[in-house]
């Protein structure tokens, strides 16, 4: 019971972001995205770096994260941005990108 509580006092102190995806935060993290995938991700052919505007947020989520494992999809050139993000940085740049048209 007193494990309960303490998971209790514990959970109601997560910020509700923490559930949530941020596509304002998304958005200040997609600067870095463009100089190879263009200021509204239209993609850019000479950096070979594809259109992503409006592409499924889940799919997205899953091209960050296997690149940033780097086991299936290797990416090197977009490897050392994706190092400096967690997973709620990808989810909020999904949030974002998915509503770039
Ligand atoms: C140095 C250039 C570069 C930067 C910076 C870069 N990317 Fe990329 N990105 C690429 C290239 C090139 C590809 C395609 C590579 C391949 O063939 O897998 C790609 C692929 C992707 C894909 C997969 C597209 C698909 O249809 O499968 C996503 C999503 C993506 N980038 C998102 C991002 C995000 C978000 C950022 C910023 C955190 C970012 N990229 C920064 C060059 C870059």
């Amino acid at each position: 019971m007193k494990n309960f509580l303490l998971l209790f006092i514990f959970l109601s102190f997560i910020p509700p972001r923490a559930f949530t995806q941020d596509a304002g935060k998304g958005a200040e993290l997609f600067k870095q995205c463009m100089t190879c995938h263009g200021q509204k991700g239209e993609g850019i052919p000479a950096q070979k770096a594809p259109h992503i505007a409006g592409q499924y947020e889940w799919y997205i989520i899953k091209q960050l994260q296997d690149i940033k494992a780097g086991i299936i999809r290797k990416n090197p050139v977009m490897l050392p941005y994706l190092n400096k993000l967690n997973e709620q940085d990808m989810k909020d740049l999904a949030a974002y990108i998915s509503k770039l048209q």
